[in-house]
């Protein structure tokens, strides 16, 4: 009896094992299609410079101090980043599976996309273009996309599965097709203590990946550990270089371009009172940025998110829509072509409320693109720990 019972478990077993006729041996194990290190890859120490984490005093604020919007519900871990690494770059997730979140958030483009609009599961447009991911903790108000209408990571990073141009599925659908992947168990135990899937789960983990994207080893953070303060000339920079990060930090009263006043602290990313206006605009007509997300406030209208200026070199095309091409075009825009619209930020008007006119010289424009260029962290954009798993 007891032998005959063992005899049917062990045929049954060799028939879900899908056994070899004849032996005992499983044919060829399924091959983990996943290149992940046998110990996990460190995302929860970001081992901040100290310039990240004292004031330099004067002035605006120079430290991320109080800017880190990672809740206490889902601080960063190891083993959750880990998982968010997989399901940011796994191609299972979309309707048809050929988009994953990394094919618009390119990592050799600090996670930004070089098309205008990016394209989705269907070949379809993005409404706007891409966003670097780079420092996102550090913006302080918590709010994520170009109009701000996500009011949490967490929250945000499950819209793009539901986005009928990006990925196109339900959130039980990404449920049903996390759970059928064969290296979902492993990494959900080790970073939330058993198999079960979530989309709560799912947007921690991703929450927590995008979280330990941090840029602090660009050349203007080997100059500024050297010195007390960013206003302080580098001794890496060149005489260019450093003309241009004065230029950057100084208010246009005295002779700067003001734009430390909303690309601020090390992060280069606004902190508060959260979107602005920086007048490529002079009316707000299809897009109306922040306006969607609070219609009750005028002042929000065609304002948008100040994303960081970390990378900047590396996330061309610019703007929420893309409209310039390079650094330079950009320079000439704050140089020349500031709008009237009724929301532009105060620190582009000049005494008469009119938009501020720069007229720099072309030695100026040069050296302002010069040290956009020390922000550049080539790591970030090569390191193996936010690359693809899957290859
Ligand atoms: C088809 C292209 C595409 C895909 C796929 C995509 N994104 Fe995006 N992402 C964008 C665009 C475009 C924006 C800006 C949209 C806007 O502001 O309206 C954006 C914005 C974001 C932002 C906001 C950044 C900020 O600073 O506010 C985050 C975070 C983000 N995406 C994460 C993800 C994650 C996580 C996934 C996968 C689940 C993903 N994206 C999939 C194109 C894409
Ligand atoms: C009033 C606030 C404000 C000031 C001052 C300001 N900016 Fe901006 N900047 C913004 C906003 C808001 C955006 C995004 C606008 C959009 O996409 O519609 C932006 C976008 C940018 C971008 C493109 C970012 C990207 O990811 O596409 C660059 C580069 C930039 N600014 C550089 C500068 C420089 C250089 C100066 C000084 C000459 C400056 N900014 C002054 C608010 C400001």
């Amino acid at each position: 009896m007891k032998k005959s019972i063992l005899f049917v478990l062990g045929s049954l077993f060799c028939w879900l094992a899908a056994c070899d006729k004849g032996t005992d041996t499983p044919v060829t194990p399924v091959i983990n299609p996943l290149n992940l290190p046998a110990t996990v890859f460190n995302y929860a120490n970001l081992n901040l410079p100290s310039h990240f984490t004292t004031n330099a005093g004067a002035g605006l604020p120079s430290s991320i101090n109080g800017m880190d919007n990672t809740p206490a519900s889902n601080p960063v871990t190891n083993d959750g980043a880990t998982l968010g690494r997989v399901l940011f770059y796994d191609k299972n997730l979309s309707s048809n599976r050929t988009i994953a979140c990394a094919s618009c958030h390119v990592q050799t483009k600090s996670f930004s996309d070089t098309a205008t609009l990016s394209k989705g599961f269907l070949n379809g447009n993005t409404r706007r273009h891409s966003m670097t991911l780079i420092n996102a903790r550090y913006y302080q108000r918590g709010r994520f996309f170009w109009d701000e209408r996500a009011a949490t990571l967490e929250e945000q990073v499950l819209m793009p599965f539901q986005d009928a141009v990006e990925m196109g599925m339900t959130l039980t659908g990404v449920v049903e097709r996390v759970t059928a992947q064969t290296y979902y168990p492993d990494l959900f135990t080790k970073a939330f203590g058993d198999k079960t899937v979530t989309s709560d789960r799912i947007a921690k983990a991703l929450a927590q990946f995008i979280r330990s994207i941090v840029s602090t080893n660009a050349k203007y953070d080997l100059g500024r550990a050297q010195v007390n303060g960013p206003g302080a000339p580098f001794p890496n920079f060149t005489a260019e270089e450093n003309t241009g990060k004065q230029f950057f930090l100084q208010p246009i009263a005295q002779g700067g371009g003001a734009c430390f006043g909303c690309h601020t602290t090390e992060a280069f990313i606004n902190d508060v009172p959260g979107p602005a206006n920086n007048g490529i605009d002079a009316v707000s007509t299809t897009d109306l940025g922040a306006g969607e997300t609070f219609p009750q406030l005028a002042i929000f209208k065609g304002r948008f998110k100040t994303s960081t200026l970390r990378n900047i070199a590396q996330t061309a095309p610019y703007m929420h829509d893309g409209r310039f091409k390079t650094l330079e075009e950009v320079v000439e825009h704050y140089n020349s072509g500031i709008k009237n619209h009724p929301t532009l930020g105060n620190a582009l008007k000049d005494a008469n409320g009119n938009p501020i006119r720069m007229n720099m010289t072309a030695a100026q424009k040069a050296a302002l693109v010069a040290f956009l260029k020390t922000l550049t962290d080539t790591g970030v954009a090569t390191e193996e720990k936010w690359s693809n798993p899957f290859k």
